[in-house]
């Protein structure tokens, strides 16, 4: 498809590395492609970065209709600029299209115009160790009317942002407080696909666990609050007695693509990795019992996440007496070596710009 450039008069001045944290500065231009049901996809352009106009009965403010999808740019030590597995988010975005009765785009257009906003704005993507170019394509039902249906109308949209670390402590363990009252997700619901109205629905549990200095909760599951499932905005994962344990996709779990490039590299070094229920009930035990040796968070934003403590019902487990471990470490320097092209990539996973 043909995308129309209209380049901004005036470009912004790039911020210094030390000041970019998370999703707070935005490049200079935006991609931006409309959908019809009788027209499909059309109008593919990127524009100057700026506000989107919208009619005060659009699906989104009212229903919540809208995806995004989450990945990264990174600059290599030759300058390159290259991104991880953006076919995987490219194809999770079209299941959680499905699920939320949004339009799907085939594949090919939706890394056409991915590959070219990511060319035309590459100039920022930070080089200092440890940042990125966070891009965020996102989709939202876009109807001019208050009727509850699958909307006629919607609009594609990606945006990009310089980003540094995404908690303040870096790589360094957080506290997490196992969420026994409210629920992220349910199987038959919308727990596998990335929309708004999941982050919304969570934050009243993080808010809670924040006041008492906890970074994010772990979720139990929504029938019985028995299975572990996240943490926060990523999945998780345990060494427990030597092994590794991850919740199993159940339905209600986001399918992260930060998780299954972990248990690639995990069998390849030779870790057993069990995909299975894990109940809160088994892990309280190992967290007595001593054998739970480690536990970490994964995504995109914090790649590899230590957990050093986690408290469930008032009672607090310390996790490897708060530090990182060997596992956590090893999974944190493989995935961010691929990803910053300091090491090789026998899996595939890199795309060049
Ligand atoms: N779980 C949730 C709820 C998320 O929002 C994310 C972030 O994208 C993840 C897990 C991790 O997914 P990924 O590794 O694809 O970023
Ligand atoms: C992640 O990348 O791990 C996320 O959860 C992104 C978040 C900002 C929604």
């Amino acid at each position: 498809m043909e995308i129309k450039i209209t380049k901004a008069a005036v470009l912004k001045e790039k911020p210094d590395s030390s000041t970019l944290g998370f999703g707070k500065i935005f490049t200079d231009h935006m991609f931006m492609m409309d959908w019809n049901s009788e027209k499909g996809w059309y109008n593919a352009r990127i524009v100057p970065f700026g506000r989107i106009d919208l009619h005060p009965a659009s699906t989104v403010l009212h229903y919540g209709s809208e995806i995004f999808e989450g990945l990264k740019a990174y600059r290599r030590k030759d300058g390159k600029v290259q991104m991880f597995r953006p076919i995987e988010n490219i194809r999770r975005m079209n299941r959680s299209a499905e699920r939320l009765c949004l339009p799907e785009i085939p594949e090919d257009l939706a890394m056409q115009v991915l590959t070219t906003f990511v060319e035309l704005e590459q100039d920022w993507t930070p080089s200092a160790e440890g940042t990125s170019l966070y891009l965020r394509p996102f989709m939202f039902g876009n109807d001019e009317s208050l009727g509850v249906h699958a909307v006629h109308n919607a609009t594609y949209v990606i945006i990009a942002s310089p980003v540094g670390s995404y908690y303040a402590e870096g790589i360094n363990p957080v506290k997490i407080m196992i969420e026994d009252q409210d629920v992220r997700a349910v199987r038959g619901g919308t727990g596998y696909a990335k929309c708004g109205g999941n982050y919304a629905a969570s934050n009243r549990a993080g808010e809670r666990a924040a006041q008492q200095g906890y970074s994010q909760v772990l979720w139990l599951d929504g029938v019985e609050r028995k299975y572990i499932e996240e943490v926060g905005a990523m999945n998780v994962m345990f060494k427990i007695g030597g092994k590794i344990v991850t919740p199993m996709l159940s339905g209600s779990i986001l399918p992260g693509i930060t998780r299954m490039s972990c248990i690639a590299v995990l069998k390849d070094k030779g870790f057993e990795v069990e995909e299975r229920l894990l109940s809160i009930d088994e892990l309280e035990a190992a967290m007595e019992n001593g054998t739970l040796e480690e536990a970490w968070g994964c995504g995109t934003a914090a790649v590899v996440s230590p957990i050093g403590e986690l408290c469930y019902k008032g009672v607090k487990y310390p996790v490897n007496n708060g530090e990182i471990g060997e596992v956590t470490q090893m999974l944190y320097d493989t995935l961010t070596g691929i990803q910053w092209g300091k090491i090789e990539d026998k899996f595939g996973w890199i795309q060049e710009i």
